[in-house]
């Protein structure tokens, strides 16, 4: 891939202008990395509702249009329904347009095979965002781990609660997708939301080597099924070992100010313990971070904890990215492959029972 970052602001579109619109256009705001200069949704109430925020860019309902229109453009934010990623991130790259994806990449390794090759064939960038690695609390115990702080690392502890209560509204039309993407075996914990928790790990401690995991189901509403009670340990090729634990509340109450996730992330090192206490919801009102060594409990009280900040510095560091081309990119689709990878061999451990399943060796074993 030949880059050649820009000696001019980017100019860049919006694709989609559904929920997550809110949270990735704070990247843009007073931003010199940048100019916005189209917005892209079939929905014509969204393109007026987003043209508030942008009144000097020009709307278009798809993005054959912007194309056709003779636009100069540089860059989109590819915030499309996950089911449209692959047809639509090999459109946009096909323009000759950067692309920042949001994750999932896609369900399966053909499709990111496609995507890859799309990328390459047009010679543009396709980035896959993941906004958690951008998330303050979790950057600054990744800083604890690698200080020493903590001694050698021996594990890895995540727990994640879907809670059915509170937070902001999601628009209908955006459950009509996630239920294709339940029905095409890729559920909204362990897939969606899982992306997440899984590039942390892959962040944290680098490869995998074996994947165990029991992937339950629980009916919420008549044929509805959430993928959870869900277990998965894995282990990195350094030695880590890594928990996730998935569990519902469907009647609890989170207060959030975007999705009532209750999260948490622990590791643990021989001499003592990095602790972030929530993410999303607003769930443990403790400081965001802890760090227990040496008999003592350090709290992190000042630290960005807004999980829509984390949008705002993922997007940003693309933007000045390709402004700058101060790497590392975080994260490219080579990347985003290897957390598909892992999310596929936690199908593949479950489907066979909780075995030990390589992600190097899912090639063969996609489940259908
Ligand atoms: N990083 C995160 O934590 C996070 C959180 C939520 C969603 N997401 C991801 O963001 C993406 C969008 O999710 P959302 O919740 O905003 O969905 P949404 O359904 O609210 O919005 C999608 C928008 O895309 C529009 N659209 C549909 N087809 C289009 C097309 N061909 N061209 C342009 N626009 C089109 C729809 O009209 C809609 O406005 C998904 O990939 C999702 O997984 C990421």
């Amino acid at each position: 891939m030949s880059f050649t970052p820009y000696d001019r602001p980017i100019r860049s579109a919006f694709v989609g202008l559904g929920r997550i619109y809110d949270l990735n256009m704070r990247a843009y705001l007073d931003n010199p990395d940048v100019e916005v200069v189209a917005l892209v949704d079939p929905d014509e109430a969204r393109r007026a509702q987003r043209q508030a925020d942008w009144p000097e860019a020009r709307t278009f309902a798809t993005a054959a249009e912007v194309a056709a229109s003779g636009l100069e453009v540089d860059a989109v934010e590819a915030l499309l329904p996950i089911p449209l990623h692959v047809e639509g991130v090999v459109e946009l790259l096909g323009y000759g347009w950067h692309v920042n994806l949001q994750k999932p990449m896609c369900n399966d390794l053909a499709s990111a095979q496609t995507m890859l090759d799309a990328a390459r064939e047009n010679d543009r960038i396709l980035r896959v965002m993941e906004n958690y690695i951008f998330y303050e609390p979790l950057r600054r115990l990744k800083e604890t781990v690698e200080s020493g702080d903590l001694g050698q690392v021996s594990g890895y502890t995540m727990k994640m609660v879907g809670s059915g209560q509170g937070g902001w509204d999601v628009p209908q039309s955006s459950y009509r997708w996630q239920l294709q993407q339940m029905k095409n075996g890729r559920g909204i914990l362990v897939f969606d939301d899982g992306w997440h928790k899984l590039a942390t790990a892959l962040w944290l401690f680098g490869p995998i080597k074996e994947v165990r995991a029991w992937v339950g189901s629980t009916e919420v509403f008549s044929t509805i099924f959430i993928d959870a009670p869900t277990t998965i340990a894995w282990a990195h090729e350094n030695g880590v070992r890594g928990v996730w634990d998935i569990t519902l509340a469907p009647d609890m109450y989170l207060r959030s100010d975007y999705y009532t996730n209750d999260e948490r992330w622990e590791v643990t090192g021989h001499k003592g313990f990095g602790r972030v206490n929530r993410c999303t919801g607003r769930g443990i009102q403790q400081p965001s971070l802890e760090v227990y060594a040496d008999g003592e409990m350090r709290s992190y009280h000042a630290l960005d904890d807004d999980w829509g900040s984390s949008f705002r510095d993922s997007g940003r560091h693309w933007l000045r990215w390709l402004h700058t081309g101060e790497g590392p990119l975080m994260w490219g689709g080579d990347d985003a492959v290897d957390v598909l990878r892992f999310a596929l061999a936690v199908y593949a451990s479950s489907a066979a029972g909780g075995i030990g399943i390589d992600p190097a060796a899912v090639d063969a074993m996609e489940p259908a």
